[in-house]
């Protein structure tokens, strides 16, 4: 029996994690579910956005499946993300069949360092009127990441791996960076390897999306990097995402918890669900996944979607759409 803690958090997050469990709960999985609280409306509960049992609940998880949180989310996710240690943040950022966006056939994996860079969270303030902002960039950190990109590459039969970073502004933190994924490069003959500046790098998304493949970068670039390319496959209803350790994983929605929509209950499932799907994949259920995604394209290709995508159903009637399109 695997355990898997379930953390809805705030807004919106409640709303499609009770959708990604009914979809779950539609299989005969050997999965024990633990409700956990976390986020805003915890911490002003009980004074603490990540309570230490919910903390420690994680710990001893075989995976963590987390909606969202709102304001508090650098106290409740990057925390998490850094306790588990869960380096890799895998962002996939793929077209689906009957969705509206950009270009169609895009592919791309965005594989995003999880502990480090500017998120550590290292921030001064020097005196009045004057903040600064450590960046922690290490060779350890680097290098794993790096590697983990390539194995995927591998895994999942991809032809390149492109690092993104800033090296010639940020010579030290960068320079480390690139000069540290051209090196794990050299290691992987069959794949191809490029490195772009961050900027450029981002105008090549937008207008050539096709030229990516796998990208590897540090931590904020990959968070920003990965909305925007959740922008060109149809936007972050669709965004899933895994964080990934050596011995712990979180799977969670790259969306937060979009107080414009809570409550309405609009909110498109997808993401949280192929987020759940990830997790599938993670402990070898292939097959269950697949059949998942094949009922989520025929819903959207069907037009049964929440308003994101065009469609005028509830988060409900969605989920209800995909169960019905699981047979
Ligand atoms: P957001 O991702 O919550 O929302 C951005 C926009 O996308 C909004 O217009 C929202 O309505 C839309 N959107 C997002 N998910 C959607 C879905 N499933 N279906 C339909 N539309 C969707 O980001 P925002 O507005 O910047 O932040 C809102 C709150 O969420 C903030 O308090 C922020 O700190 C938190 N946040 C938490 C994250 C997390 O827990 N992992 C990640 C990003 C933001
Ligand atoms: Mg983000």
């Amino acid at each position: 029996m695997k355990k898997i803690v379930v953390i809805p958090g705030d807004g919106i997050g409640k709303e499609v994690m009770n959708s990604a469990l009914r979809i779950l709960e539609s299989f005969d999985l050997p999965f024990s579910y633990e409700f956990a609280e976390a986020g805003d409306e915890t911490k002003e509960r009980t004074g603490h956005a990540l309570p230490e049992d919910t903390l420690e609940a994680c710990k001893n998880s075989s995976a963590v499946l987390f909606g969202a949180a709102g304001e508090s989310a650098a106290e409740v996710i990057v925390r998490l993300r850094r306790e588990l240690s869960t380096f890799a943040n895998i962002r996939p950022a793929k077209t689906f069949k009957g969705v509206k966006s950009l270009y169609d056939d895009v592919d791309i994996v965005i594989v995003r360092e999880n502990t480090e860079c500017l998120y550590l969270g290292l921030e001064f303030e020097i005196n009045s009127g004057v903040t600064e902002a450590i960046r922690v960039i290490t060779e350890k950190a680097s290098e794993k990441i790096a590697k983990f990109a390539f194995e995927l590459a591998m895994r999942e039969k991809r032809r390149r791996v492109t690092a993104l970073h800033k090296a010639n502004v940020m010579k030290k933190t960068c320079g480390l960076f690139r000069d540290v994924c051209r090196r794990v490069s050299k290691n992987y003959p069959e794949i191809e390897f490029n490195d772009y500046y961050i900027d450029a790098g981002c105008m090549y998304l937008v207008l050539d999306p096709w030229r990516f493949d796998v990208i590897v970068t540090t931590n904020m670039f990959g968070d920003i990097v990965s909305d925007l390319s959740a922008g060109i496959v149809g936007g972050l209803g669709l965004a899933p995402s895994a964080n990934i350790g050596d011995e712990h994983s979180i799977f969670e929605p790259v969306h937060g918890s979009a107080p414009d929509i809570a409550g309405k209950g609009i909110a498109n499932p997808s993401a949280m669900i192929l987020s759940a799907t990830m997790m599938l994949k993670h402990f070898g259920y292939l097959n269950i996944a697949l059949k998942i995604e094949r009922a989520l394209e025929k819903t959207i290709t069907n037009g049964k979607t929440t308003p994101d995508l065009g469609g005028n159903l509830s988060t409900e009637e969605m989920t209800d759409e995909i169960i019905k399109n699981l047979d």
